[in-house]
């Protein structure tokens, strides 16, 4: 049986890293195999990527695009597929959708442009997509420097499109108010991402 593939995402610096520890911990008690991973960077070609990415900063917008898939591709063909093949769950940082809100809604590339290029190229989406929603205040924002797309990005332009790709897409997407405490933002992930566990083990058998 097909593994389940899980993924949290939204705007920069709203407690994703925190946040899949958390889960990734949770899932490990129902004695699944749980495997915790990242887009850009979850492997070696993709730890350059995210480097060329993030650090160099000044790439033309559609560059930048083809860097992000390619990472993508290179994590499923070396991470996500052989996982899912072995039944896992996977939970990661980032996914396609990341691509469409960045660099499709607030980068003007198109969402259904960048979501096509997925299906075209055989590039997986996950079965589940959890988006951490939250203002923009100062406290987000801590010590750490900013990386390229982040100190260009608006993050409430952010916020929007990912509210947009949860109105779009609310079979697949649901969206989190992550304005909250740690545990009680976790608690919300959880009970989203129970139901899908749930439906995932019926259909296991
Ligand atoms: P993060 O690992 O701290 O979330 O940083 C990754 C940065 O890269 C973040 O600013 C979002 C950005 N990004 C895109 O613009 N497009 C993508 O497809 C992905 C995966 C990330």
């Amino acid at each position: 049986m097909r593994g389940l593939y899980i993924a949290l995402e939204g705007a920069d610096r709203v407690g994703k890293s925190t946040q899949l520890q958390k889960l990734a911990k949770r899932l490990k008690t129902l004695e699944l195999q749980v495997v915790e991973t990242q887009e850009p960077g979850g492997t070696p070609l993709g730890t350059e990527i995210r480097r060329l990415v993030l650090q160099e900063g000044n790439n033309s917008p559609l560059a930048e695009l083809f860097l992000f898939l390619a990472d993508r591709a290179e994590h499923q063909h070396r991470v996500l597929e052989p996982a899912l093949r072995r039944g896992s769950v996977v939970v990661s940082d980032r996914s396609a959708y990341s691509t469409v809100a960045y660099q499709g809604i607030v980068g003007g590339l198109g969402a259904d442009t960048v979501l096509r290029l997925h299906e075209e190229n055989g590039l997986l989406l996950p079965d589940l997509v959890v988006v951490l929603d939250m203002p923009d205040d100062a406290e987000r924002w801590d010590d750490r420097p900013m990386d390229a797309v982040e100190s260009r990005t608006a993050q409430e332009a952010l916020r929007q499109a990912y509210r947009e790709i949860a109105h779009r897409w609310p079979d697949r997407v649901a969206l989190i108010d992550a304005d909250g405490s740690a545990r009680d933002v976790a608690q919300e992930i959880w009970q989203e991402v129970w139901q899908t566990v749930v439906t995932w083990r019926e259909g296991r058998g």
